[in-house]
C-alpha cells in the first residue's frame, strides 16, 4: 500500500485518458495537477462540528465568513445547518453571492472612494438585507449621498480596532462621535459593532484566550457605551476560527464570524486545537527526481501560497516542501530516500488556505474516492 497521500503511478497497470472536465464519479488520479481537492465530507463534518460547538450559546449566532470558502454551495450548506447569514471581506464577493439568491451579507471591510460606494449602493438596492462596517466621518457621508440618491436605507456597523490595529476607530469617544453622525443621516441605520482580533488567532491557547477576553471586553465596552448614549446596538460581532468560542463565551458577544474552519490549513491546525479537520488539499506531480532524497513536482508558488509558510506534505512530515519558483517545488528527505519516480502524484496540505484557493479556478469536489462536482471559485478574484 502507498504511504497516506502518496499514489504511485508505477503501480497502477491501466492507462488513462485525459478529460479536461474529468466525469463525474472519476477518481482523483483522473484530475491533472496542480489541482485543489476538496475532501466534501470532511468539509460537511466541519460546517456541523462548528456549529454545534455554537448550541451552547444561544444568545450568539453564526455568521461565517466567506472569504475562506468563497463558494455559494458551501455557504449554502452552512445556511442550510444553522448559520445566520454570511460574512465578506469585499463588494465583489457580496455581488456573487447575492447572485446566487445569498442576502443577508455582512461586508467586514470598510467602503471608500467613489465608485465604491456607488457599487456598494447599486448592491444595496438588490439586497435589502446587506450591512457593511464604517470607521470613518468622510466615507460616511459619502455612503449617505449614495444612499439619498437611491432613496435607500443601509444598515451599518461601526468597526473598532481591538488590537489588530488595521481598520476601526480606536475608543469609545470616537465610537459615540462616528454613531452620533449615523444618527444624523436619515439614510444610514447603526445596528451594531464589529471587533475582529486576526492578531490573535495563532497564539498559544492560554495567551489567546486571555488576549481575547480583553479584547472582547473593549468590544462590549463601547457596545454599552454607545447604548448609553442611546443608540441601538443590537449586534456585537466579531472573532475568528482560532477565538470564535472564546468570544462566544464573553459578555455581549452576538454573532461570530469564524472562516478557514471549513477547510483548515496548517498554520491554523498547528496553532489551534484540532477541533476541525483538513478538508482540502493540493495535488502535485512529481515531474523530476535530481537526486534520491529529492523530487521536484509542479507546484509552485503559482498554486499554493507562502505568505504563511509552506505545505506540508499529507502523511510524509520528515519530508519539506519548498517553492522552487512558481511552476515548481522542491520536495526533500532530509535523511533516507524518496519513494517516488516521475509520474507519482503527491498531496499537499497548503498552509494558508484563504491565499491558495485564491490561486485557483476550480475546487474538485470529492465525496471519499469519487469526484461529486467541480465546482467553480466563484469569488476567486473578487478583490474589489
Ligand atoms: C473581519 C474578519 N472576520 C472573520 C475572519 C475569519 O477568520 P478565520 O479565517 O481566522 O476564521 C476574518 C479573516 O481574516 C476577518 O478578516
Amino acid at each position: 500500500m502507498p504511504a497516506a497521500g502518496l499514489e504511485m503511478s508505477s503501480m497502477k497497470s491501466q492507462s488513462l485518458s485525459y478529460h479536461e472536465t474529468p466525469a463525474i464519479g472519476a477518481s482523483q488520479s483522473e484530475i491533472d495537477t496542480p489541482c485543489v481537492i476538496v475532501d466534501l465530507q470532511a468539509a460537511e463534518q466541519n460546517i456541523s462540528t462548528l456549529l454545534e460547538r455554537f448550541e451552547r450559546y444561544p444568545s450568539v449566532s453564526v455568521r461565517p465568513h466567506l472569504k475562506t470558502a468563497k463558494s455559494p454551495h458551501l455557504a449554502q450548506i452552512m445556511l442550510q445547518r444553522g448559520a445566520k447569514g454570511i460574512c465578506v471581506a469585499k463588494i465583489s464577493e457580496a455581488e456573487v453571492f447575492v447572485q446566487a439568491g445569498i442576502t443577508d451579507i455582512l461586508i467586514t471591510t470598510e467602503i471608500a472612494g467613489a465608485l465604491k460606494v456607488a457599487r456598494l449602493m447599486q448592491l444595496a438596492n438588490r439586497c435589502p438585507e446587506l450591512r457593511v462596517v464604517i470607521d470613518n466621518e468622510a466615507a460616511v457621508h459619502a455612503i449617505e449621498d449614495a444612499a439619498e440618491a437611491l432613496k435607500h436605507k443601509l444598515k451599518v456597523l461601526i468597526d473598532l480596532n481591538v488590537g489588530q490595529n488595521r481598520t476601526g476607530v480606536n475608543t469609545s469617544e470616537e465610537a459615540v462621535a462616528l454613531a452620533n453622525t449615523v444618527a444624523r443621516l436619515a439614510h444610514l441605520e447603526l445596528i451594531g459593532v464589529q471587533g475582529y482580533e486576526g492578531h490573535l488567532q495563532h497564539l498559544e491557547a492560554a495567551e489567546r484566550e486571555a488576549k481575547c477576553r480583553e479584547a472582547m471586553s473593549k468590544l462590549n465596552g463601547v457596545a454599552n457605551a454607545l447604548r448609553e448614549k442611546g443608540h441601538t446596538i443590537q449586534s456585537v460581532t466579531t472573532g475568528g476560527t482560532g477565538t470564535a468560542e472564546i468570544c462566544a463565551s464573553c459578555e455581549g458577544i452576538t454573532e461570530v464570524q469564524p472562516g478557514s474552519f471549513v477547510f483548515m490549513d496548517t498554520s491554523y491546525s498547528r496553532a489551534t486545537e484540532r477541533a476541525y479537520q483538513h478538508a482540502l488539499s493540493v495535488y502535485a506531480t512529481v515531474i523530476s527526481k535530481p537526486e534520491n532524497n529529492r523530487v521536484v513536482v509542479d507546484a509552485g508558488t503559482k498554486s499554493l501560497s507562502i505568505d504563511m509558510g509552506y505545505a506540508e506534505i499529507a502523511g510524509h512530515l520528515d519530508w519539506t516542501y519548498t517553492p522552487g519558483g512558481d511552476e515548481h517545488g522542491i520536495i526533500k528527505a532530509e535523511s533516507g530516500v524518496i519513494n517516488l519516480v516521475p509520474g507519482d502524484r503527491i498531496e499537499l496540505l497548503p498552509a494558508h488556505i484563504d491565499t491558495t484557493v485564491a490561486l485557483h479556478d476550480r475546487y474538485y469536489v470529492m465525496r471519499g474516492a469519487k469526484l461529486e462536482a467541480i465546482w467553480h471559485i466563484a469569488t476567486r478574484g473578487k478583490v474589489q
